[in-house]
C-alpha cells in the first residue's frame, strides 16, 4: 500500500470523474486495477477497486508518475474520492490482478466497452498503439523485431452506453488509432441499440478471423452477450469481470466468480460442473469460455 497525493480531479458530465494521483513508477498490464480510498477515512472502511486507465510520467516532478483512474459516482466510496482536493492523500494498493493477455499472434483487437467499463479497454488500446515493437519483440524474438507492426495490428473499438453522456473516452480511443463505433440505447449518438449489435454486424463482414481477439469490459449481461457472439464466430475472447472486492489480493474470498470445471476436475468431483475463481487474483480478465455464465 502506498500513500499518494491527488494531483487533479476532472469532472465529465455530473457522474464521471478522471482522477490523477502522484505515484512512484508503476508498470501495469491493461485490465489490472488498484484499490483506492482516501487516507484516514473510516466510512467507508474498505477501499474500492478501479481499473488503471493509464500511468503517465509527470513532467514537473523528477522521476514522478501519475496514476489515472476514471470512475462513475456510485455510492460512498466514489463520492468520498470525488470530494478530494489536489494534495489530499489517498491509500492506493496495486497494480493488482491479471490484466488482458496479448499474444504475439494478435493482428486485430476488437475492443468492446459498455458504460464505465471503458477504462481497461482504453488502456489496452493505448498499449497496443505505443508498444507493439516491445510486445512483439520480446515475445517473438529478434527475427520479427524489424517488421513494423504499426498498421499491422488493427484496433476496432465498439463503445456503448445508455445515452450519449455514458459513451466515454472516444477521443482517447481515437488518439490511440482505434476505429471507433458507437451505440446508445436511446439513439442519442451512433447506432440506436446495443453495442453487441455493432460487434456482431462487424464480424459478419470479416472474411478472415485469423489473429482476431475480442477484449471486453462492461456490465455482466453485455459481457455474456459478447461471449456468446465470440463463441458463435469462434473468436477468442477475454472479458474483464467485476465483483464486490474487500481486499483485492485474494485474502477475503469475497469476490468469487463461477467458472466451468475442467474435465479432470469434473471426473474427480463426480458431480458439479461449476468451480470458483477469485476475480481479484485469477482475474479480473478471464478467457470468456472459462466463465460459467
Ligand atoms: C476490478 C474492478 C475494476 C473496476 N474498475 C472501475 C472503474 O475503472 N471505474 C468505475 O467507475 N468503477 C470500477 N469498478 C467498480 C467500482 O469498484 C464500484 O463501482 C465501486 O465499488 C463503487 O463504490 P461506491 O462506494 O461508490 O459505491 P457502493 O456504495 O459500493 O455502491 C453503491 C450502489 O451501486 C451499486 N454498485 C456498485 N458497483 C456497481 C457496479 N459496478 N455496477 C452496478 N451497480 C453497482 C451497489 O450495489 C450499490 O447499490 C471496478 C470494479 C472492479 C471489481
Ligand atoms: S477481494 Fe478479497 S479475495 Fe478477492
Amino acid at each position: 500500500m502506498q500513500q499518494v497525493e491527488v494531483q487533479s480531479l476532472q469532472r465529465f458530465h455530473p457522474d464521471y470523474f478522471l482522477q490523477r494521483f502522484t505515484s512512484e513508477s508503476l508498470s501495469f498490464q491493461p485490465g489490472q486495477f488498484v484499490m483506492v480510498k482516501p487516507s484516514g477515512l473510516f466510512d467507508p472502511f474498505l477501499p474500492r477497486a478501479y481499473s488503471i486507465l493509464r500511468v503517465r510520467r509527470e513532467s514537473n516532478r523528477k522521476g514522478g508518475h501519475m496514476v489515472e483512474i476514471f470512475y462513475k459516482l456510485m455510492g460512498k466510496g466514489s463520492r468520498a474520492l470525488s470530494r478530494l482536493k489536489p494534495g489530499d492523500r489517498v491509500d492506493l494498493l496495486g497494480p493488482l490482478g491479471n490484466g488482458y493477455h496479448v499474444p504475439p499472434s494478435l493482428t486485430t483487437a476488437l475492443l468492446v466497452a459498455g458504460g464505465i467499463g471503458v477504462p481497461p479497454v482504453v488502456a489496452l488500446a493505448e498499449m497496443l498503439a505505443r508498444s507493439q515493437f516491445t510486445l512483439r519483440g520480446s515475445q517473438q524474438g529478434k527475427t520479427n523485431r524489424r517488421s513494423s507492426d504499426k498498421g499491422r495490428r488493427k484496433v476496432v473499438a465498439f463503445v456503448g452506453g445508455k445515452t450519449s453522456d455514458d459513451v466515454l473516452c472516444l477521443t482517447d480511443l481515437r488518439k490511440a488509432r482505434a476505429k471507433v463505433h458507437v451505440a446508445t440505447e436511446d439513439g442519442s449518438v451512433g447506432h440506436r441499440g446495443l453495442v453487441v449489435d455493432l460487434l456482431e454486424a462487424h464480424l459478419k463482414t470479416q472474411t478472415s478471423r485469423q489473429g482476431l481477439i475480442i477484449y471486453a469490459c462492461g456490465p455482466h449481461a453485455m459481457l455474456h452477450a459478447v461471449a456468446q457472439i465470440a463463441d458463435r464466430f469462434q473468436i477468442p475472447c477475454q472479458v474483464s469481470l467485476e465483483a464486490s472486492m474487500a481486499c483485492g489480493f485474494g485474502a477475503c474470498m469475497g469476490c468469487v466468480i463461477p467458472v466451468k470445471q475442467s474435465v479432470k476436475e469434473q471426473l474427480a468431483a463426480r458431480q458439479s460442473t461449476i468451480s470458483y475463481k477469485l476475480c481479484c487474483k485469477d482475474g479480473p480478465a478471464f478467457d470468456a469460455r472459462e466463465i460459467a455464465w
